[in-house]
Order: C-alpha cells, then sequence, then structure tokens
C-alpha cells in the first residue's frame, strides 16, 4: 500500500494524484490536438460525468451517413504516462476529451486548433463537499478525516487540481471565445433539456426535442447510477475510461448539500473568500444557489 504523501505530486504549484505523472504533464503540450476534438473542462467533482454521458448521447443520436453517429470518450488528457498520446493518436475522430486542467496549462495545439471546449462549474461549497467524500472513499487519494481539515485545504488549493478560485480565474478571459461553452452546474439541474439544446446548438447538432428529453431521461442520475453498478470498468485502460471506479462518482447528484456540512463560521469563512477572491469574476457571479 502507497503512503500517503506519495499518493500526491506537485506539479507547478498545483497538487495532481500519481494518476497524472509528472513526465505525462511535462510534455503536455506534445499532445496532438485535431480540429474536431472536443475538450470537456471542469474542476473536479463539478459534473463531468453527467456532461460526458450527455455527449455520449448527443453524438450517437445523431443521424449520419453512416446511420449513428458516434464520438470516442478519452481518459482525461492529463492522466497517464506520455505513451498515452501515442494511444490518443489512434483512437478515431470526433474524439470527447476530459480534463480537469486549468486554462493556461492546457496543450497548446488545443487552443491554436480552436478546438470546441465546454467548462462545466459548480458552485464551490457543494464542489468541497463532494470532493470531501471522494477523498474519504478512494484509496487511491490521502485519507483526510476531518471534514473542517479538509475544508481548510480546500480553501488554501491544497487538493487534487489545486484551487478552485484559480481554475475558475484561468477560464474568465475566454468565457466569450466563439470556440468556448460555458455551462453550470446548478442550471443543468434545473432545466437538463435547456443545456442539452445549448450544447447541441453549440456542437451543430440536430436534435429534435424527442430526442433531447430521450438524452435527458438516459442521462439523469438515477440512470446514471443504476448504470454504474452494472457496470465492470477496466481499471486498466488507461486511454479510453473516464474513471476506474464508478460507484464513487454518484454519490447525492443535488444542488446545496453543502447546507448539510457547513457550520455557520465555516460559511461566513468561506463566503469571505468568495468575495475575497471572486468579486471581479464574472463566472462567479452567474453560478445560482
Ligand atoms: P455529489 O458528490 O455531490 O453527489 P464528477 O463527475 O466531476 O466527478 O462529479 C461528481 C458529482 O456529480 C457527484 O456529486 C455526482 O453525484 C454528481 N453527478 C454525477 N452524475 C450526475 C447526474 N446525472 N446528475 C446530477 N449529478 C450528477
Amino acid at each position: 500500500m502507497p503512503s500517503q504523501s506519495a499518493l500526491v505530486h506537485t506539479f507547478n504549484g498545483i497538487p495532481f494524484s500519481t494518476r497524472s505523472s509528472k513526465e505525462l504533464l511535462h510534455t503536455l503540450d506534445s499532445f496532438e490536438a485535431r480540429e474536431d476534438d472536443v475538450l470537456l473542462v471542469s474542476y473536479p467533482k463539478s459534473g463531468t460525468h453527467w456532461l460526458a454521458e450527455i455527449l455520449k448521447n448527443l453524438y450517437r443520436t445523431q443521424q449520419g451517413a453512416n446511420g449513428c453517429g458516434t464520438v470516442t470518450l478519452t481518459s482525461p488528457i492529463e492522466f497517464g504516462d506520455p505513451s498515452k498520446y501515442e494511444d490518443l493518436r489512434n483512437l478515431p475522430s470526433p474524439r470527447l476529451i476530459p480534463t480537469h486542467l486549468n486554462y493556461k496549462m492546457l496543450p497548446v495545439q488545443l487552443k491554436t486548433k480552436k478546438c470546441k471546449m465546454i467548462y462545466i462549474i459548480r458552485n464551490p461549497k457543494d464542489t468541497a463537499v463532494s470532493l470531501y467524500h471522494y477523498y474519504k472513499d478512494n484509496p487511491n487519494l490521502p485519507t483526510i478525516d476531518k471534514w473542517t481539515t479538509f475544508l481548510e485545504m480546500f480553501l488554501r488549493g491544497e487538493v487534487v487540481c489545486g484551487s478552485w478560485f484559480d481554475h475558475i480565474h484561468s477560464w474568465e478571459d475566454h468565457k466569450n471565445d466563439d470556440n468556448v461553452l460555458i455551462l453550470y452546474y446548478e442550471a443543468m439541474k434545473k432545466d437538463a433539456t435547456r443545456s442539452i439544446e445549448q450544447l447541441s446548438n453549440f456542437l451543430g447538432v440536430n436534435l429534435t426535442p424527442e430526442k433531447i428529453h430521450e438524452i435527458a431521461m438516459k442521462s439523469s442520475f438515477s440512470e446514471m447510477k443504476e448504470q454504474a453498478q452494472k457496470e465492470n470498468i477496466n481499471p486498466n485502460n488507461t486511454v479510453c475510461a473516464l474513471t476506474s471506479n464508478k460507484q464513487l462518482i454518484f454519490r447525492k447528484g443535488t444542488v446545496g448539500d453543502w447546507k448539510n456540512h457547513f457550520s455557520t463560521k465555516q460559511t461566513k469563512i468561506f463566503d469571505a473568500q468568495i468575495e475575497e477572491k471572486m468579486n471581479s469574476s464574472q463566472l462567479m457571479k452567474c453560478i445560482e444557489y
């Protein structure tokens, strides 16, 4: 069993799990992007799997010349070792590529080729709670038993993928780029069909209202949780698996679970940090919670 400190390492001042090798992080810019790559970006626990499921269904429903459309969901671009980029080269287009990297760290070709990027944002309090449980249940991350300790680490950006605040800020200047679509977890919960419509317009995929409804149903929390219980993911598939253990992903899937975790004092401290760090952020202003 690896020691606790061996489960996380730091690169460019940001903590990463050992699923992201240092060697790969050093060679991110060697990733060869294609113009039809679609990037699915999120800070961890913001609804990455949900969005990936919607996108997979959205592409599959599309009627192309050969019948049903497809998309290849890869593993996150920062997971694995440098040989992974060789493997990604052999995957068919379009590739749907998840990542938790901030904007600055993205492989350069994804930017120069203006690949479509979808950034999903979740309110930071629920994100912190979700990440806390993920740490607790995941043998590949350090054990942090106490919520108070975890919350302090989250606020200092000492958790995997670093500071939530910095992550959002890194996207602020790109929120209006033509190749970028920003989605919000809370808005998706309120009206998933509206978000699916936004996605289909952004990706140029024509869908009937019936198909949109069908995708919303297929990607609902209960459907996905049930499906995950049936699925047996191969943890050795480092090219195509978004997650090696899907059981850890589907916990509650709600908005506002933070209220069951934050004390009044913790809420005050957290709100003060939001005020101080996110005052100028337009993205923050759009989070409804
Ligand atoms: P909770 O821990 O609050 O339940 P990610 O996919 O980025 O790791 O995010 C995981 C979070 O998204 C978990 O939050 C999970 O329950 C939630 N989630 C996953 N699928 C969902 C769905 N279909 N609808 C709503 N939330 C979902």
